[in-house]
């Protein structure tokens, strides 16, 4: 029996027989799982009335870690009325404000990976994709003192997966359980952010341009017109922190490894980077790995009432998927789609509803800008510093971590010094990988 968390080859296999609309069994809530990888009917999907299709009911999942008021799992006029007051403060102008940040936990990692040996970068990438989220929430000093979120929220995050997708786990065991410890660093991690947001209002400085700052200031468009409650910022920050990592870390790893198997586009990138003038190819390339390797493997929505898509009636209770991974392996779309080609995205915008990596319609990531931002920057800061070698490994399997893709060996790479002479032929040195220094 296929389920919704079906591996990529199996997915490919049913649309292969299926076509690109198909349903896959699963067990509650997703008895009833419907994929989807058109374009008209992933438009259809997009489009469809808030109230007609939920995207927030099938997060509910998250609510021990975000809380009841966050984006994520609100729906209809609610969740539109947060949307609303969220998105200004991720802008693509406000997201500029945090290149130097980026740049500064870049080169704060560097020194720790290894010479020219191989290593795994996506622990790395995670490192820093948590500490740039917890900065520019924060702000740069706010960060430093509040260090100790960074270890809390890596615990919530290596604790909380399991009880999340199995209730049956969330336990206490006298404190030992996994569940035990998700919800001793949680609490931790809330009263500093309670202690945060008071310190804040109390400040009242308008001239900050740290998230937690902007939310703050921003207000409701509604009648009242009123701005967050404490509980709804604690739930929000929480939301950001959970949602604007782990899946930036997973994007980063995978277009390094991608990079490293196309040595065409590496020698470019690598040259443009060296040159300054590298803004349009590193778009490029950004694009190209988040649509050859997507972190997400779909974008779901609940039935709320009945929709018809592509030929089929979907009744209420059932689940939209619309799989991301599908979708960026149309040839009609991406011709030679297992090809890593950043020239395919040159002269061209990418379009709503074939480029899918970010959702779309009125739950599209209000992270996009921040997440694309900070992959540039990323990876501008380590090929000024450091040249990404070539390999002749075979790709790494895309491994299903729940509703993510992780790279199955943790995107091992081999990065040189610049000064250092290019090996005889890509691969050449290759050896068992070593641990960064944590
Ligand atoms: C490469 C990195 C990222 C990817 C691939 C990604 C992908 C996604 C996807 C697929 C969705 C669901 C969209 C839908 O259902 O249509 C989503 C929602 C969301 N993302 Fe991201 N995301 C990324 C980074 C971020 C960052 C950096 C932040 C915050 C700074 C963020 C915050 C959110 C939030 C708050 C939502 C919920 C939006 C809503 O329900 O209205 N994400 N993201």
């Amino acid at each position: 029996m296929a389920t919704i968390l079906a591996e990529p080859w199996l997915l490919e296999e049913c649309r292969r027989r299926y076509g690109d609309v198909f349903s896959l069994k699963a067990w509650p809530p997703f008895e009833n799982f419907t994929v989807v990888a058109d374009p008209d009917v992933v438009k259809r999907v997009f489009t469809a009335s808030p109230a007609q299709l939920y995207g927030g009911l099938g997060n509910r999942i998250l609510e021990p870690v975000v809380g009841s008021n966050s984006i994520l799992i609100l729906d209809e006029d609610r969740h539109l009325r947060e949307r609303r007051l969220m998105l200004p403060s991720f802008h693509g102008d406000v997201v500029r404000n945090y290149g130097r940040l980026v740049e500064e936990e870049v080169e704060r990692e560097l020194p720790r990976w290894p010479g020219d040996g191989p290593f795994a970068i996506k622990p790395a990438m995670s490192r820093i994709s948590l500490r740039v989220i917890l900065r520019a929430v924060f702000g740069v000093e706010e960060a430093r003192r509040l260090g100790r979120l960074e270890e809390l929220y890596t615990e919530v995050l290596n604790t909380v997966g399991l009880p999340l997708m199995v209730p049956a786990l969330r336990r206490d065991l006298g404190g030992r359980s996994p569940w035990a410890r998700f919800k001793k660093a949680l609490a931790a991690s809330d009263e500093i952010l309670y202690d945060e947001i008071a310190r804040r209002r109390e400040a009242a400085d308008t001239s900050r341009t740290d998230i937690l700052s902007l939310l703050l200031q921003a207000r409701y468009d509604d009648d009242a017109g009123g701005g967050m409650t404490d509980h709804e910022l604690r739930d929000e920050l929480a939301t950001v922190l959970l949602a604007g990592h782990e899946t930036t870390a997973l994007s980063l790893s995978w277009t390094f490894e991608r990079l490293s198997r196309t040595p065409r586009v590496l020698a470019r990138l690598q040259e443009e980077v060296a040159s300054g003038d590298d803004e349009d190819y590193l778009d490029c390339v950004v694009k190209e790995g988040l649509r050859a390797r997507t972190p997400l493997s779909y974008a779901m929505r609940s039935v709320m009432q009945p929709i018809e898509v592509g030929g089929y009636e979907v009744p209420a209770g059932a689940t939209i998927g619309v799989s991301i991974r599908l979708m960026h392996q149309r040839p009609d779309l991406y011709p030679n789609p297992a090809a890593f080609w950043p020239e395919r995205f040159a002269d061209k915008r990418t379009e709503t509803y074939t480029w899918v990596p970010f959702g779309g319609g009125v739950r599209r990531c209000i992270g996009l800008q921040f997440a694309i931002y900070e992959m540039r920057v990323v990876l501008r800061t380590v090929l000024r510093h450091r040249r990404l070698l070539p390999t002749l490994d075979p790709p790494e399997r895309m491994r299903r971590n729940g509703v993510t893709f992780t790279p199955s060996r943790g995107a091992v790479v081999r990065l040189a010094t610049l000064d250092a002479p290019a090996p005889a032929r890509p691969g050449a040195a290759a050896q068992k990988p070593v641990a960064a220094a944590s």
